[in-house]
């Protein structure tokens, strides 16, 4: 048996205090019987709606997080606070992990999911998904940049796919990439004499960050964007 407002939290992209509000207007019924006690216990075999529509599992829970500077994208570490640390205690599922990386100074969208294959292919080289980024540099940037960019930047140790860079401002611009190395577009950019003085990511594949999401806070993905996702890289 499990309290009634929990087990909607978890099986649908309502929060907890979301999820209260709704039995509170008489939105939600268990067995066809319309409730108003958020606390009542519910086994797991009934039939809970809202406005008449069933929910059923998620199997797995697909987190967007607005990660702030200083934190670090690990699971668990002794010395920093990890981005799991963010993410409210209902939803930290024991295989909940982030997909791919951002530097302990980048901020903006990190997606957390527990579905181990989603997550495998949009880091996967293969599936080609565009990661969007912002950035301030340095010193000023300059046409031959772009076109540096669309050549593909040699690194020391690799060269990079071609890449798009617009540049917004003299020291403002977005960067389109779609491999994920170690501190790869801060090093594209220190490569072309630009080193970065803030950077953030805007989106990855079709979802996009919340303006509305504060750094550090977090949401369920909408099933539409869980939808987009795998369909972006063939699911
Ligand atoms: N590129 C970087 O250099 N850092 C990030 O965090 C992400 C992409």
């Amino acid at each position: 048996m499990e309290r009634l407002d929990k087990r909607i939290a978890a099986a649908s992209q309502y929060s907890r205090r979301e999820v209260k509000e709704l039995i509170r207007l008489g939105r939600v019924t268990v067995d066809g019987v319309r409730t108003a006690s958020a606390e009542q216990k519910v086994a797991e075999t009934a039939a809970i709606a809202v406005d008449g529509q069933s929910l059923t599992y998620e199997p797995y829970l697909y987190i967007l997080l607005h990660k702030p500077a200083g934190v670090l994208t690990a699971t668990e570490d002794r010395t920093a606070p990890t981005v799991l640390d963010l993410i409210p205690a209902p939803w930290r599922r024991k295989d909940l992990s982030p997909v791919g990386r951002l530097d302990k100074d980048t901020e903006g969208l990190l997606l957390l999911t527990d579905d181990g294959t989603l997550n495998h292919r949009l880091t996967s080289p293969r599936h080609h998904v565009d990661k969007v980024y912002y950035a301030r540099v340095e010193a000023p940037l300059e046409e031959g940049d772009v076109a540096a960019f669309a050549a593909g930047i040699p690194l020391k140790d690799f060269t990079c796919l071609p890449a798009r860079l617009e540049i917004l401002s003299p020291q403002e611009c977005r960067v389109t990439v779609q491999e994920g190395k170690f501190h790869q577009v801060r090093r594209m950019l220190a490569a072309r004499g630009k080193p970065v003085a803030y950077l953030k990511r805007l989106t990855m594949g079709p979802l996009s960050l919340d303006d509305a999401l504060a750094p550090g806070d977090s949401r369920k993905l909408t099933r539409e964007e869980v939808k987009a996702l795998q369909n972006a890289v063939g699911l």
